[in-house]
């Protein structure tokens, strides 16, 4: 992060620690603070229930061992841990490097062109490397939406296996090992990732929870709604009794996840709103911060800010994708809201009494997009003042009604548009952080630098501070840091005693 202040975050408990770095990649990238489609070879500490039953080593690959890479966003990192619990609990042994492993897994992204495509060169590098009985498989949204033409592409790929059938991820195995060459687990209409007997987390304070999973907005340009199938929600007395169990285990944060989150439909009885499951979540014993993400700006109501408000718990952070700032450019992409409808979302979160930071995404480039529709987007970012946000080129993407649309904006033209939005947006960042120094806010500790007395840990509006103390035993506290310092992309500061 190229901000003057060179802090190098010691890796903790695997991957999803704070101060990820964010892709600056040609297609796209983040000015902000939170972290996005990355790759990462999660690690999970193991307990005593999850070994002793491996084979002895043969060429090297230990039987009954996996190396699981991820790639994507919070979801996919979430699906990685329940694929690592299952397999576990199963008794399988996790390694970090390929060239160990009986099974390697790769957790894969297809949202941009550019994701699938780093797939697909990952695997490639099995076509002469894969050692004898060594099983490679593809799981999550390249998975689903490819299915079995990977085995086509990649004939030494034995698996493919989408987000919804992980759980029988150990018997799909078993038929390999009993000698069947192909093994496909690709339907979609089935709620049983929620139901994962055991969920390894790679962060120790702060878990990730699936209460909603896939979509029914179809936006023209996404392939979500065709990888991860229709909404379904998960019952509010299943969500809270797992945040008890967590609260229980020593997590204090709790990140809700869904692609629209704040669609969410208590399927029980019971019909709790969104914003009631966030009150009763933050009020679970032992929980001090709850997270939500990602909120689609039709669902997202008053109701929402008036808990954040309320609730100290609920964090004061809200992201909330935009798109694009311009209503034709909205229509074409089908997201259901015109700009002036979009700003009077931002209008109810400008006007809470407790400062809310707000992020988004946008795509330049959708077909179609003028000038002036791209000069409406910049003009939404001074109006919005965002704390952050993704910004992406265009990537037209297999069976999406956008794939058909006229008037392909050229590459050089989009990537010329991204430049100067991720500029603009970085000035932004950098005069809003500017203006919180000297302000004294709460960090969740989660990163001890190599340097000495030098931490690191997220805001309750999810900003990266960087800070320094000279306590020894901070990782997991709640601390009060003073603001001393800002870039576009983090807080400096130094840890006050209260
Ligand atoms: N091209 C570019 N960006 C896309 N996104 C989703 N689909 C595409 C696409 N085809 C972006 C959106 C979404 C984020 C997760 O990825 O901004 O909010
Ligand atoms: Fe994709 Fe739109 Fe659903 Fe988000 S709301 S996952 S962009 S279809």
């Amino acid at each position: 992060m190229g901000n003057g202040f060179d802090f190098s975050v010691e890796r903790l408990a695997g991957t999803g620690v704070p101060g990820g770095k964010a892709p600056a990649s040609e297609s796209g990238g983040y000015t902000g603070n939170i972290q996005e489609t990355d790759v990462r070879v999660g690690h999970y500490k193991r307990s005593p229930q999850d070994g002793g039953v491996n084979a002895p080593l043969q060429n090297g690959i230990g039987a009954g061992t996996f190396y699981l890479e991820t790639f994507g966003c919070q979801m996919n990192d979430h699906d990685s841990e329940k694929v690592a619990g299952v397999l576990l609990a199963r008794g399988y042994k996790q390694v970090e490097r390929t060239d160990e492993a009986s099974v390697i897994l790769y957790n894969t992204c297809s949202i941009r062109e550019k994701a699938a495509q780093k797939v697909f060169s990952r695997l490639g590098e099995y076509r002469t490397t894969r050692k004898e009985g060594q099983v490679i498989g593809v799981l999550g949204c390249v998975a689903q939406q490819e299915g079995e033409d990977i085995f086509e592409r990649a004939p030494w790929v034995s698996l493919v296996c989408g987000s919804a059938s992980y759980r029988k991820l150990p018997e799909l195995l078993a038929q390999l090992e009993a000698g069947e060459k192909r093994i496909t687990g690709l339907e979609l209409d089935t709620d049983e990732t929620f139901e994962t007997e055991i969920t390894r987390r790679d962060n120790p304070w702060r878990a990730y929870l699936t209460i909603i999973e896939g979509c029914d907005k179809a936006c023209s340009y996404c392939v979500v709604p065709y990888t991860r199938g229709p909404e379904r929600s998960r019952a509010s007395a299943s969500v809270l009794e797992e945040v008890r169990q967590l609260a229980d285990m020593g997590y204090t944060e709790v990140q809700l996840l869904g692609q629209t989150v704040n669609s969410y439909e208590d399927p029980s009885a019971r019909r709790i709103r969104f914003s009631e499951l966030l009150v009763a979540v933050a009020e679970v014993v032992g929980i001090r911060r709850v997270r939500f993400t990602t909120s689609h700006p039709r669902d997202f109501g008053k109701d929402i800010v008036e808990a954040i408000e309320t609730v100290p718990g609920i964090c004061e952070h809200v992201h909330l994708p935009v798109q694009s700032g311009s209503t034709n450019v909205l229509r074409a992409m089908a997201r259901t809201y015109t700009r002036g409808e979009y700003l009077e979302k931002i209008a109810l979160l400008h006007g809470s009494k407790r400062p809310i930071s707000i992020t988004t995404d946008l795509i330049v480039g959708f077909p179609g997009e003028t000038e002036k529709d791209f000069e409406e987007t910049l003009s939404l970012l001074d109006t919005v003042q965002y704390d952050g946000a993704f910004s992406f080129k265009y990537s037209p993407r297999p069976n999406t009604p956008s794939l058909k649309m006229d008037d392909a904006i050229p590459e050089k033209e989009k990537s010329r548009r991204l430049a100067i939005l991720m500029e603009k947006q970085r000035e932004i960042q950098r005069a809003r952080n500017e203006r919180l120094v000297g302000e004294t806010v709460e960090v969740l500790v989660e990163g001890k630098s190599k340097r000495e007395n030098q931490w690191s840990g997220h805001t309750s509006s999810n900003k990266v501070m960087n800070f320094t103390s000279p306590e020894q035993k901070l990782l997991g506290h709640y601390v009060q840091v003073r603001v001393t310092g800002a870039s576009p992309n983090s807080l400096i500061g130094e840890h006050t005693k209260v």
